[in-house]
């Protein structure tokens, strides 16, 4: 009766990895020459475009936030008409990406304020409805100003990037030094950066880390720039391996009932935000 009992749980636990998701972890994020061919060249302009330049000017153009003040759903109802060139693994409308990331860490019993971060995680993406390229709104993260570690995807596209020709931007520190901390480092420009400005007075520490750096595959999957690190990053990775397992293996064609999940989140939404806030 126990391991019948114990099996059960255990059942429940991985069901959302076993009856939910069609494809097999292996099956994510394959970059290399099966990528589907809009990915590749997102990827292409991704890599060429975001320099050191790029990014201050970005950041000087967005923060301190300016853009318009709007409540969490009126950012989702515009995130739900986006579209992700750099995601090879969702079909559905965005709006499903939100639902079932933050319905994978509710069915795993995660506090309300790790849920909350998977349903608005990607918000950010509103960058492109600010009229921002692709390439500088969404696909995978990492550092300007320094060595491009070769565990980014495609790292080959870096050659056509003009920060390549610059030997200081292409040491290990660059312009930075050991262990100065990622909040001392200038990402490339994208929607985990600026959804961390919206949200970093609203919700946990950990919740605002887990959001500036999601897109930090280099980082939190590949163990890329350790030595940018400092303490607070070490105690930190733990949140971005954990949320990425949620933010990655949730990506299924399964169809959510969202008007019976909607008296859940508009709750939770609005137990951690005001009706509007910065963007
Ligand atoms: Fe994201
Ligand atoms: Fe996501």
């Amino acid at each position: 009766m126990l391991s019948v009992l114990v099996l059960g749980i255990f059942a429940f636990t991985t069901a959302y990895g076993e009856t939910l998701c069609t494809k097999k972890r292996e099956e994510y994020r394959i970059f290399d020459e099966t990528t589907p061919q809009h990915v590749k060249d997102f990827y292409r302009a991704n890599h060429t475009y975001q320099t050191v330049e790029f990014v201050l000017e970005k950041e000087k153009e967005y923060l301190p936030l300016r853009h318009r003040r709007m409540g969490i759903w009126e950012a989702f109802r515009i995130f739900d008409t986006l579209v992700d060139e750099s995601d090879p693994d969702l079909d559905l409308p965005q709006r499903y990406h939100l639902f079932q990331t933050a319905e994978a860490l509710r069915r795993d019993g995660h506090p309300r304020w790790l849920i909350l971060t998977g349903f608005i995680h990607d918000l950010g993406k509103m960058l492109a409805f600010f009229g921002e390229p692709q390439w500088a709104v969404v696909g995978d993260t990492f550092p300007v100003g320094c060595a491009y570690s070769d565990r980014i995807v495609f790292p080959e596209y870096f050659a056509g990037n003009p920060n390549h020709q610059i030997l200081l931007y292409q040491t290990e520190y660059g312009i930075y030094s050991e262990g100065c901390g990622f909040n001392n480092v200038h990402m490339s420009w994208g929607h985990d950066e600026y959804l961390y400005h919206v949200v970093k007075n609203y919700l946990p520490t950990e919740a605002c880390y887990i959001i500036r750096y999601h897109s930090f595959y280099p980082a939190h999957l590949h163990g890329a720039y350790k030595s940018l690190m400092n303490d607070n990053d070490k105690q930190m990775l733990p949140w971005l391996e954990l949320f990425r397992s949620y933010d990655l293996y949730s990506k299924t064609e399964e169809k959510l009932n969202l008007d019976a999940l909607m008296p859940y989140y508009e709750d939770l939404v609005s137990e951690f935000f005001p009706s509007e806030i910065d963007w």
